[in-house]
């Protein structure tokens, strides 16, 4: 059997907590599979001179079955490709947000510049039948950067953000040219049909690609395939976690501190693509038109620290803290504040307690890729006594799950009434929404992502001929 080498940013100790989909997910699967993770150590090195160390040593560690190598970043490469590019590029126009994307030229140069040195470092530890599978917009040139050095293996690049409609997509500086190294790959992976049929509309208008069937693309003198694997939770990890003793404790704790009031929850990664201030918009709304709602509903909102280099971060990090103040300060009482917010990151073990002790799961991006949390507190849930999940029409998750009440975010005052609706929602209803819901979440699982995106990788034709997408 081939062995699988997995390239990603970010590698996190798969018997660790991480806050992030892809962590997580990666963790999830590699934990069963075994293989080769490999990515930035997480560190930062700052040079004599303070910019650009040299070349890069390589760290080993082996967890569990899984074989971590990693490396350090220069501060000048940091700065360029992970803040700059990555996070302050890339990510806001992935997630529509032109307005916050920092264009500065120089970047470019620093990610494709750490792209090489990936590909330097990765390419002497390959053996020619591993598969290799690349995550995620730090790396899109990862794979023609690679075959640039001779490696012949079959290469698949998943995208886990959102892949915007082409014009969108042309904003960024280099479009043209990242499009080409992701048409290097032996198959795109992305999250939805709505991104796999911007990824076709790209690759047809921009580039003339001819359509093979059967998700095969001829384009750039090259032949790959291309298609849409929505990215899944491990179900039976996360109920064996649920039915752990930390998980256990949270929840029997949550529910007798709140035996009177119903738990509204929203766990996220403190990005502005998770509309966390619209979130707290529509809590406010609630509170003004149900007056019912005082002393009888509270909002939990767990928040982890993230890239909080970047300066739209801090900046929602500001919003955040003001809306949560002022709502407590206007609607709270000596026995009761509205919201309890924190700024953490809370142990993977307890989170299914959570989840389970609340009544309404608020999970309301703006725009995700996926949000694997929506998929958690389903999962999570009582199936005899369900919560009811309210989840943004924007998020890669609504397309599998349609049954949850979806919403507009940026509208609050029909989020607010969606809120309202799952606060009063009927027992049967619940359970029946909730079987569907579950039912998507144990079809499209972590195994049936990694199983389909797989087999489809090994479909499709390794590149034979030398590098003439360059
Ligand atoms: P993203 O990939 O943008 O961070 P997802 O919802 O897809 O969003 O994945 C986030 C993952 O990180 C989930 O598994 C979630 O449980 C975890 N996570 C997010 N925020 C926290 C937090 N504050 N504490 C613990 N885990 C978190
Ligand atoms: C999202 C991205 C991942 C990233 C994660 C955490 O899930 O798709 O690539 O790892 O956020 O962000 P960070 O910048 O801390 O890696």
């Amino acid at each position: 059997m081939s062995r699988l080498v997995v390239v990603s940013n970010r590698v996190a100790d798969p018997r660790k907590t991480a806050a992030g989909g892809l962590a997580v997910a990666l963790a999830e699967f590699l934990n069963n599979t075994g293989g080769l993770w490999f990515g930035w150590s997480g560190k930062v090195v700052e040079s004599a001179h303070g910019g650009r160390a040299g070349e890069a040593e390589l760290h080993t560690h082996q967890a569990g079955p899984v074989k971590l190598v990693t490396l350090d970043l220069s501060r000048e490469d940091h700065d360029a490709y992970y803040l700059g590019y990555s996070n302050g590029v890339l990510w806001p126009v992935c997630h529509y947000r032109l307005d916050l994307a920092d264009f500065e030229s120089s970047y470019i140069a620093g990610y494709r510049r750490v792209n090489q040195m990936f590909a330097r470092k990765l390419a002497p530890l390959l053996k020619p039948d591993d598969v290799i599978w690349v995550h995620d917009y730090h790396l899109i040139p990862l794979g023609s950067e690679l075959r640039a050095l001779g490696c012949r293996q079959r290469i698949g690049f998943f995208l886990h953000v959102p892949l915007p409609p082409p014009l969108m997509f042309a904003a960024i500086p280099g479009h043209d040219w990242l499009m080409r190294g992701l048409c290097s790959y032996d198959l795109v992976g992305l999250q939805s049909e709505a991104d796999h049929e911007h990824f076709c509309r790209y690759i047809q208008r921009e580039a003339h690609a001819q359509d093979l069937g059967d998700g095969q693309w001829r384009v750039f003198n090259r032949t790959l395939r291309a298609g849409a694997f929505p990215i899944g939770i491990d179900v039976e990890e996360f109920n064996a976690l649920a039915e752990g003793a930390e998980a256990r404790e949270l929840y029997q704790r949550m529910k007798r501190e709140y035996s009177r009031r119903k738990l509204l929850v929203g766990v996220d990664r403190l990005d502005y693509s998770k509309g966390l201030p619209h979130r707290l918009r529509a809590f406010r709304e609630l509170l003004q038109k149900y007056p019912d709602t005082h002393r009888s509903a509270t909002l939990i909102q767990i928040a982890s620290p993230s890239r909080e280099d970047v300066t739209a971060y801090t900046d929602i990090l500001h919003q955040l803290e003001s809306l949560c103040g002022s709502i407590n300060g206007n609607f709270g009482e000596l026995d009761w504040m509205p919201v309890r917010y924190m700024h953490r990151t809370v142990a993977r073990a307890r989170l299914p307690g959570l989840y389970r002790a609340s009544q309404v799961g608020l999970v309301t991006p703006l725009r995700d890729g996926m949000n694997l949390v929506a998929k958690e507190f389903v999962v999570a849930q009582d199936p005899a006594d369900p919560g009811v999940l309210v989840l943004s029409r924007f998020a890669g998750a609504a397309e599998q799950l349609g049954e949850a009440l979806l919403v507009n975010p940026y509208d609050s005052e029909g989020t607010a009434e969606a809120i309202h609706l799952a606060l009063q929602m009927p027992l049967e209803e619940r359970i029946t929404r909730h079987q569907a819901l579950l039912a998507s979440c144990k079809r499209w699982d972590v195994h049936w992502w990694c199983d389909s995106f797989l087999d489809t990788l090994n479909k499709s034709q390794a590149e034979e001929s030398g590098t003439p997408w360059l």
